[in-house]
Parts: structure tokens; C-alpha cells; sequence
């Protein structure tokens, strides 16, 4: 019996021996991790996520420091909250974080094995970002499409020029023309055709399937903690994801086809123009280090991206201007008498105009600063193990950057939540991804190609608004009530509460 007895002794004895040596070595591991809140078991951090991550995640680093880790059930996740650790990530480990993570909404139609923004750093990638440089946001592209701005904004101050008209006395929702504009822009800059305007049904299908999908990108989906409930979908993305993504891209196929059409009825003539679309169409790759021609799968949603892209962020950075500068009436009075001075009380903003408006300029950057559109970037991954500030961080990492609590973080910023344009002006600080304390584009090898064009459409669009029409809030919301300034998650944040603000044609003594 005493054998037994000193059997289970010693069988305790080494189980114990061995769960303090697993803890010792979790712990050592645990050690090597940026600190971070404890987790439950299984779910890890969710709850620290909130509703709206990137303020959930924000107040974290009172407690944890600039460096958080998380624990998104199995996704391990590190989340930069400071312009220093920023600035060493982009600066000194870019590449080793330059990766994207794949969620399971991206794996709907096969959508990240095309995409550009979401997908991996390798040989596609880079020949996507040089298509789209070249093609879209080069200065010589810029240039030569400065008239099909001009023509987008124009007609959007129509069709609001059309309400006043009908008296929009309880006012507008500006994002109803912000969006179809700069929606046609890119139809016009990449498939050269107007898409919308505020009234038409198709139009509207296609905001909507967009939105959806972006929706879905930008929610926490169980499926991506619990991988082996993917099948369940309990919270219904993947099927909202497949139904939108697939609306969106049946649409843009209908472009490619028309398009084919057309050219296989022009054959044989040279093409007046090509057009991005063309250029994607006659893409030929060496079949080496790039692909030996694009498929119809990785033109529908290369096109696709850049509508997502440039829509959203542009339009919400519009509205949420707007209502800065509807709750600033000292701005708004600034800003007004800057364009009044450069541009002329019955002349029109044209875009040669811009670098003569520092003050409308430095408006977008505060905007941009206080709003980032998308405010934790877009997460990245660890493509290997990296030391980085003295922690170890596996490969696999998920890496969410802040940009919105950096560009409100009072150790960089005086007085951090006030709107106050001002501090822009003769700033050296800008938004190309050298100054770390303001990234609303990113910065380093994944930063958003899209800013030459955003530099040209950001005051195109908000100062056309503002020198055209005069604006105060609509009848119910008095100015003393502050505008609801709370957010939206998609792939931008985006107001919960879409602005409604009243036009009237502007007066001379503004
Ligand atoms: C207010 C306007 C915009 C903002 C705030 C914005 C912001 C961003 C941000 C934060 C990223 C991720 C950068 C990173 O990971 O470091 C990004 C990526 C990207 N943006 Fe923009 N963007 C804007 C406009 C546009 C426009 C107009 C286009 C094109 C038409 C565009 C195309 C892209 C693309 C293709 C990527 C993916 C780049 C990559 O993965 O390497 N963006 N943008």
C-alpha cells in the first residue's frame, strides 16, 4: 500500500514540479511582452476593445504606457499609443510589421488574395502600388486631371445650389452631396464616368454595398477569435460581407464588361484615351516578380478598393470639418475672409488658388488631427518574430497603430482637444509621414498612396462649400447645443449622426 502512497506522492509532486515550470516560462515569456490588461480566459481583451476601439484603446496608456498587449482571444495584438513608439516602429522596423491581417470578413469572395490594401507586402502588392502611382496619384496625373475636380465639385455646389433653390430651410445632409462627389471623381479618374448624384437608384446600391462591406471590415466578428466557430458566423458578417461584397463587385463588373465591349467595337482604332481601367486591362507583367496580366477577380477589386478608400475617408473628413468649423464661428469667419481675399466674392475656387489659403489648409489638418478618418490605420502584421523597445513580439502579430489618440495626445499636442487651426500655420508638421505625432495616412512602407490626390480634393471640396454657400446648424440645434460629435465604425469613423446643416447663397459682407 505504501508504494501507493509514494506513487501519488510523487506523481503530485512532479505534476506540480511541472505547472510551475510552464507558469515560470509563460511568465518569462509574458515578461518579454509590452505590458498590457489581464484577459479572461479564452476571450482575452475584447471587452477592452469597446465599441469604438480606438478610444477603448486610447485609455489604456495611463496605465500600460505607449505599448499595449492584448490578447484578442487567440490574436495577439500590440498597440502603439505614442508619437515616440510610432516613430520606432515606422522608422526602424517598417518592414518587419508591413504586412496586413487578414480577418475573416476579407476572406469573403476571395476578396484579400486580390486586394491591395488589405493584402500581404510582396511582388502584387508592389506592382499595384506602382500602377496607381503612376497612373493616378503621380504630380503629372495630378495635373492633368485638375479639370475633372473641378467638374465633380461643380457639380456638387449644383445640385446643393438646387436645394436652396427649393428652400432647404431644415437644412441639409451634407454627406448626401460630399459623397456622390468625390464618388465620381474616382469613377471619373479611374472608369472616366460620372457614377452618381444624390438621387439616383443605382448610385445608391452602391453606396450601399460599399458602406456594408466596410461596415463589416471595421466590426470585431467573434469568428476571428474563435476561428473554429467561423462556420456559425454568429454574429451574421461573413453573410452580410458575401451579400455586400458580392453587390458591389456584380456592379463593378458590369463596368469591366461595357468596357471590353467597347474596346472589341473599337478595335483596331487607337484609344483617344486610356483611362485607369485601360491601363489595368492592358497590364502586361513579366510573369517573374509580378503577375503576367491582371484577372477580372484582381481588377474588380482593385477598382473597387480605390472607390473605398478615396469615398469614405474623403467625405468624412468633410463632414466632420464642417461641424469644427459650424461650432468654431471664429474659424469659420477666418476662413471665409481668406477665400473672400484670394479668390474674389464672385469668382470661383480653382485649385491653383489652394496654396494661397493657408488658413483653409491648415483647417484640413486640424481636421485631420483631431478626426483622424481612419484611426488605427490599417492594422499590420509581424511578418517575424521583431525586437522592438526592448520587448519581443511574435511573429504573426497583429499591430494596431493609434493615429487618432496620437494626434490627441497632450505630450505632443498644447491644448489637444480644442480646434484651433492656428497651430498649423507656418507649422513645419505635416501629413506625409515624417512627423509621427500626426499620421492620419500612416507613414512608412503601407502609408496611403492616396494623399496627392487628398492634398488637391480636401480644399477643393471644403472651400468651394464655404465660399459658395453661407452655413449655420438647422433650426433644431440651437448654438449653444453642442453638435453630437460621437462616431460610426466602418473602415472610416464616420459621424453616428449625419450632419444637417442650411445653405443659404453667400452674402458679400460675410
Ligand atoms: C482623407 C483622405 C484619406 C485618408 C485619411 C486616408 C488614410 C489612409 C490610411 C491611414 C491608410 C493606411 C496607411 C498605413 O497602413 O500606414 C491608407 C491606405 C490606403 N489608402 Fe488612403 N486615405 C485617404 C484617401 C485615399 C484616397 C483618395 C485613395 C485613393 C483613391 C486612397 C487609397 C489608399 C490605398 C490604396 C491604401 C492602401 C495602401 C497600402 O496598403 O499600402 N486613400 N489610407
Amino acid at each position: 500500500m505504501e508504494w501507493l502512497h509514494n506513487y501519488v506522492l510523487w506523481s503530485i509532486f512532479c505534476l506540480m514540479t511541472l505547472i510551475w515550470h510552464l507558469r515560470r516560462r509563460n511568465s518569462y515569456r509574458r515578461s518579454k511582452l509590452p505590458p498590457g490588461p489581464r484577459g479572461w480566459p479564452v476571450i482575452g481583451n475584447i471587452f477592452d476593445l469597446g465599441t469604438l476601439p480606438h478610444r477603448g484603446l486610447a485609455a489604456l496608456k495611463q496605465k500600460y504606457g505607449p505599448v499595449v498587449w492584448l490578447n484578442l482571444g487567440p490574436v495577439k495584438t500590440m498597440v502603439i499609443l505614442s508619437a515616440a513608439a510610432a516613430e520606432e516602429l515606422f522608422k526602424n522596423h517598417d518592414l518587419s510589421f508591413a504586412d496586413r491581417f487578414t480577418n475573416d470578413t476579407m476572406r469573403s469572395h476571395d476578396f484579400y488574395k486580390s486586394s491591395m490594401a488589405l493584402g500581404s507586402y510582396d511582388s502584387y502588392f508592389r506592382t499595384l502600388k506602382r500602377i496607381c502611382t503612376i497612373e493616378l496619384f503621380s504630380s503629372k496625373r495630378i495635373n492633368e486631371t485638375a479639370l475633372i475636380r473641378q467638374k465633380c465639385v461643380d457639380e456638387m455646389l449644383l445640385w446643393i445650389e438646387k436645394e436652396v433653390e427649393e428652400g432647404a430651410s431644415g437644412g441639409i445632409e451634407l454627406t448626401k452631396f460630399i459623397f456622390p462627389a468625390s464618388f465620381n471623381l474616382i469613377g471619373n479618374l479611374t472608369v472616366s464616368r460620372d457614377l452618381m448624384n444624390p438621387y439616383s437608384e443605382m448610385a445608391s446600391e452602391f453606396q450601399t454595398a460599399l458602406s456594408g462591406f466596410s461596415e463589416c471590415l471595421g466590426s470585431p466578428n467573434i469568428s476571428d477569435l474563435f476561428p473554429w466557430l467561423r462556420w456559425l458566423d454568429l454574429q451574421g458578417l461573413r453573410a452580410t460581407t458575401d451579400q455586400s461584397l458580392g453587390k458591389a463587385m456584380q456592379i463593378i463588373s458590369g463596368f469591366l464588361d461595357d468596357r471590353v465591349k467597347q474596346r472589341q467595337q473599337n478595335e483596331g482604332r487607337a484609344a483617344e484615351h486610356k483611362d485607369f481601367l485601360d491601363v489595368l486591362l492592358d497590364f502586361e507583367g513579366s510573369g517573374k516578380n509580378e503577375p503576367a496580366k491582371l484577372s477580372r477577380h484582381q481588377i474588380t477589386i482593385f477598382l473597387m478598393e480605390m472607390f473605398m478608400a478615396g469615398t469614405d475617408t474623403t467625405s468624412a473628413t468633410i463632414e466632420w470639418a464642417m461641424c469644427e468649423l459650424l461650432q468654431n464661428p471664429e474659424s469659420m469667419k477666418k476662413i471665409k475672409a481668406e477665400l473672400v481675399r484670394v479668390v474674389g466674392v464672385n469668382n470661383k475656387l480653382l485649385e491653383s488658388d489652394i496654396d494661397n489659403l493657408p488658413y483653409l489648409q491648415a483647417t484640413i489638418e486640424e481636421t485631420l488631427r483631431l478626426h483622424a478618418p481612419v484611426p488605427l490605420v490599417l492594422p499590420r502584421k509581424a511578418t517575424k518574430d521583431t525586437d522592438f523597445m526592448g520587448y519581443k513580439v511574435p511573429k504573426d502579430t497583429q499591430v494596431f497603430v493609434n493615429a487618432w489618440a496620437i494626434g490627441r495626445d497632450e505630450e505632443n499636442w498644447e491644448d489637444a482637444l480644442s480646434f484651433k487651426p492656428e497651430r498649423f500655420l507656418g507649422s513645419s508638421i505635416g501629413y506625409k509621414g515624417q512627423n509621427y505625432e500626426f499620421l492620419p495616412f500612416g507613414a512608412g512602407r503601407r502609408i496611403c498612396p492616396g494623399i496627392p490626390l487628398s492634398h488637391h480634393m480636401l480644399p477643393l471640396i471644403l472651400g468651394s462649400l464655404l465660399h459658395h454657400f453661407d452655413w449655420k446648424l438647422s433650426e433644431n440645434v440651437s448654438s449653444e447645443m453642442k453638435i453630437d460629435m460621437r462616431e460610426r465604425m466602418g473602415l472610416a469613423a464616420k459621424k453616428l449622426e449625419p450632419l444637417r446643416a442650411v445653405p443659404t447663397r453667400m452674402t458679400t459682407s460675410s
